[in-house]
């Protein structure tokens, strides 16, 4: 090797450097915190069939929409660099407007909505984005006390699987009184949503994985 032709690769090996500290640098910069982790619940919807796209107060054939607030939800799955995850899968499910899961496992007496989905099955798009209109549920009592309001998600990425809670911001004080939402620890904020306009959600989940 010639004096020019080390140069040469002393310099590539310099600009390569330099140039992967900068997207490491990026990433690291860039990485947003993980979406924490919450328990599966016992309404997870094993078996259920029904209707299940990103309206969900609104069943084909039925007349009426479900009772409730209506609001819209839309944020983006990314991986743990900050990077959209396109063809990701998100199932959903919630309680109605009265506190209610439709499910076999309920013991809760309030009333069922025959107008609520109550489930939704999403895959992001390009973008990694994803939305759904629905209601807002209602708090609920258990034998470990009352739930705030959440909406659970299973998000499977390209490589990782996440059961996680989304909460809602304007309800910080019942959060706050939460059991499973004070078991996430400093890990809570990125399971709360942020309002975007009365009605309006935004919420991005971050996945362990690397796409
Ligand atoms: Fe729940």
């Amino acid at each position: 090797m010639d004096r020019l032709d080390r140069h040469i690769s002393r310099r590539a090996f310099t600009v390569g450097a330099t140039l992967f500290g900068a997207i490491a640098a990026t990433r690291t910069m860039a990485a947003p915190p993980l979406t924490a982790e919450s328990p599966m619940g016992p309404f997870f919807p094993t078996s259920y069939h029904g209707e299940d796209d990103f309206d969900l107060t609104m069943l084909k054939g039925h007349k009426t929409r479900a009772l409730g607030d209506v609001i819209e939800i839309s944020g983006r799955v990314l991986d743990r660099y900050g990077k959209p995850l396109k063809g990701a899968n998100i199932k959903l499910w919630q309680a109605n407007a009265a506190g209610r899961y439709a499910h076999e496992n309920e013991q809760n007496t309030a009333p069922l909505d025959p107008n609520f989905q109550g489930v939704a099955n999403l895959v992001t798009g390009k973008s990694g984005e994803w939305r759904i209109k629905t209601i807002k549920p209602k708090f609920y009592d258990t034998p470990l006390g009352l739930r705030t309001p959440h909406i659970h998600f299973d998000v499977q990425g390209h490589a990782h699987r996440l059961m996680a809670q989304m909460y809602f911001p304007e309800e910080a004080e019942a959060n706050a009184k939460d059991f499973l939402y004070k078991d996430l620890g400093e890990g809570a904020p990125t399971s709360v949503a942020q309002m975007m306009a009365p009605s309006a959600y935004r919420w991005d989940i971050v996945l362990m994985d690397a796409a």
